[in-house]
């Protein structure tokens, strides 16, 4: 039995969260597990009426689950960063989920805006740090207000984190067995002492896996080459500033927010998946937004489930929508209602 906890949020995020579960009923009949859902209401109208955005008991509560199911964070009327840092960045750090798992795939049928690029050239996987960096909220304000004002923001590296994150990296890199190939990404030109931590921690890793081949780039060519030639990447690890950045632009050449998904993943606890557009309030309710990115999150949770066999089933029921009846992944443009992909995707799966 997988105890499921599901946190729908904000805007459209009950909406796609909905498609999702439905994609997951489907696997759950075909490949016959069972599971259980519970879910939680935090989000802005919660924090609008009570304060409250996600309490310790509540930390307690998830950390019983096998998995997290998000939606979306963030309300119009809650003022930016308060639900990100309350919410999402609490779970992250308090459920100590130190990887940022986020694939990079443009499935068949999909139109990317990178010109003569197909689904074999944009395969490739981010592995974002998620628990450090310019995240922790380190620093402060001095002389705050007046005109000699200075804020201070730290970026938080430890040998500890460094290094767990970019074993994961490589774990990874051997388990998806494509090109075994592993890049860092990050600035050791001019973040002479975090990134230089980075690339020795890196280093030292790299001698226990004779059969990864490794790279490097700064961020900065990273972001050209995943327009120039995405088809050099396989698996890349990076910190978590760089990893939030280039991973926008990663979503945007597998075909958009509508179909870019990623995991919280803890491998020794448990592990948060989201669909990683935001809560778009002002498609709220229109069932016009596109839920993919949501059911490839539940994609990527079946598989943490160790639901190998249901996982590639949705993966290919996604594949079908994609290449057989989506005309775009944009909202609106699908030529399907939210409601009516989240069908088309099941029904795919039960034919399995
Ligand atoms: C993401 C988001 C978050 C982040 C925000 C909402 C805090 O952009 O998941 O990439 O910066 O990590
Ligand atoms: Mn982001």
């Amino acid at each position: 039995m997988h105890n499921i906890a599901v946190m729908p949020g904000d805007g459209t995020g009950p909406e796609v969260v909905r498609e999702g579960l439905k994609v997951l009923a489907a696997a759950a009949a075909v490949f016959g597990f069972q599971y259980q859902i519970t879910e939680y209401d935090f989000g802005g109208e919660r924090y609008l009426k009570t304060g409250e955005t996600l309490p310790d008991a509540a930390i307690e509560e998830l950390r019983g689950h096998d998995a997290i199911f998000l939606g979306a964070i963030g309300h119009p009327d809650v003022k930016p960063g308060i639900l990100e840092r309350g919410i999402l960045l609490k779970a992250r750090f308090a459920l100590d989920q130190y990887i940022n798992l986020r694939p990079v795939k443009l499935y068949p049928g999909v139109k990317t805006p990178v010109k003569d690029k197909g689904p074999e050239d944009i395969d490739f996987v981010v592995v974002r740090e998620n628990t450090e960096g310019l995240y922790v909220g380190a620093g402060g304000f001095l002389k705050q207000g007046t005109a000699d004002e200075v804020a201070i923001q730290e970026s938080i590296n430890t040998r500890k984190g460094a290094e767990r994150c970019i074993r994961y990296a490589f774990d990874y890199c051997r388990r998806r067995d494509k090109e075994k190939n592993l890049t860092l990404c990050g600035k050791t030109n001019v973040l002479n002492f975090a990134h230089d931590l980075w690339q020795r921690a890196f280093d030292e890793v790299a001698a226990g896996y004779d059969d990864i081949e490794t790279g490097y780039a700064h961020v900065d060519a990273i972001c050209m080459w995943f327009i120039k030639n995405p088809e050099w990447f396989d698996v890349i690890v990076t910190d978590n500033m760089f990893g939030d950045i280039i991973t926008d632009l990663g979503a945007m050449i597998q075909g958009g927010m509508g179909i870019a998904a990623g995991g919280n993943i803890n491998p020794e606890g448990v592990s948060m998946f989201e669909p990683i557009g935001g809560s778009a309030p002002k498609y709220t309710g229109q069932n016009v937004i596109n839920p993919l990115a949501a059911i490839a999150a539940v994609q990527m949770m079946l598989e943490t489930l160790g639901e190998g066999e249901a996982a590639a089933a949705v993966d290919t029921a996604i594949a079908y929508a994609t290449s057989e009846k989506l005309e775009s992944m944009a909202v609106g443009k699908t030529g399907y209602s939210t409601s009516e992909i989240g069908d088309l995707v099941a029904d795919r799966v039960r034919s399995e």
